[in-house]
């Protein structure tokens, strides 16, 4: 068989160790592995591919990034897009194309499956918010690293009696906030499905200090609406090939932080871990999870499922059209986020 793999949309660690998973079967079974750089934009145009032989998968399985590039192309945005795709994938001779990635790079795969193109899917985003998977490559180890963060924050707001704001990342839904204020003991956590008062956080921080805690740590989803943080078009506009606003232009934890320390009078700094969120070493849990997907992607080309993808359900792989995947966002359920609510 002679498999391509691509990664769109942002990168994610973990992401090396599913292209080595699909890698290494492919060729384990005497076929052949076909890079494509840079996401879509690698089957746009005359194409951008190049076959890869075992030295290019050695040693990557603790490193970050994707050794494939990555990029936010949308062929489905372009005249001819599509077709442009399903060719290039032809006149390569794909038997099968592995497309790791989120719901943008989802809907791509979606629609070239449903136009015929051998394409099958693999669940990535530290976003988290795929429908029917449990599991996205990459959210374990922004967790990790938002907890962390929180813990090294934690020691100046302590030290000096403050209150700390800190924008994650996470889109539209508040995935990384909650389970990273969870494990770095946040104790406001605002998260875009649950937006707060501005009210109930100044109560919040007051509270702390009149109860001799005197700090607080807040963690705030970049993705959240209140009127105090401005619409999303104050960001600048500026969109991304799927329509998506870079929402760390807003600057959430800035304004947060602004605001409460002017209603509170109470010294309030921001801090965001931005893109070191989702650099470098992927934690084990990310490398053995994506090294499960990549095999059942692998799997899945194999056997000539297209349109399906791995997803993990009950602690196993299972697979899933990669329809129902992209069909809605995974939301947090109210019971988990008022769970935390007990820790504040
Ligand atoms: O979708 C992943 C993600 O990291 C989001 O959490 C974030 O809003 C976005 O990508 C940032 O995009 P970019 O890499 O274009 O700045």
């Amino acid at each position: 068989m002679r498999v391509g793999i691509l990664t769109g949309g942002g990168d994610a660690p973990g992401l090396n160790a599913a292209i080595r998973a699909v890698a290494t079967l492919t060729l384990a079974n005497g076929g052949s592995v076909v890079q494509v750089r840079d996401g879509w934009k690698g089957l746009i145009g005359d194409g951008d591919l190049v076959q890869l032989d075992a030295s290019a998968f050695e040693g990557i399985l603790n490193i970050g990034g994707t050794i494939l590039g990555s990029s936010r192309t949308n062929p489905m945005k372009m005249e001819g897009g599509v077709e442009a795709c399903l060719r290039n994938i032809e006149r390569a001779g794909l038997d099968a194309l592995v497309a790791i990635g989120g719901d943008d790079t989802l809907s791509v795969a979606r629609r070239l499956a449903a136009e015929g193109g051998p394409v099958v899917g693999c669940p990535k985003t530290m976003d988290n918010d795929l429908s029917v998977t449990e599991y996205c490559i990459g959210f374990d180890t922004a967790v990790s690293i938002v907890a962390e963060s929180l813990d090294r924050v934690r020691t100046t707001a302590t030290s000096h009696h403050r209150a700390v704001v800190m924008e994650v990342m996470g889109r539209d839904t508040g995935w990384v906030a909650l389970d990273g204020g969870i494990a770095g003991g946040a104790d406001f956590i605002i998260v875009p499905e649950f937006p707060p008062h501005l009210d109930e956080l100044v109560e919040h921080v007051q509270a702390r200090w009149s109860s001799g805690k005197r700090h607080s740590l807040i963690i705030a989803a970049e993705g959240t609406e209140m009127p105090e943080l401005g619409g999303r078009e104050d960001a600048g506009g500026e969109r991304d090939a799927f329509g998506h606003v870079r929402l760390a232009k807003r600057g959430v934890a800035e304004r947060l932080a602004e605001a409460i320390e002017e209603r509170t009078g109470k010294e309030t700094r921001s801090v965001a871990p931005s893109y070191i969120q989702r650099g470098g070493t992927p934690t084990a849990f990310d490398r053995i999870w994506a090294t499960r997907c990549g095999t059942v992607a692998y799997d899945l080309a194999e056997k000539g499922s297209f349109g399906q993808m791995p997803v993990v359900r009950c602690g196993r792989v299972d697979t899933a059209p990669i329809a129902d995947v992209v069909a809605q966002q995974r939301l947090i359920p109210r019971e988990l986020y008022e769970m935390t609510q007990a820790f504040r």
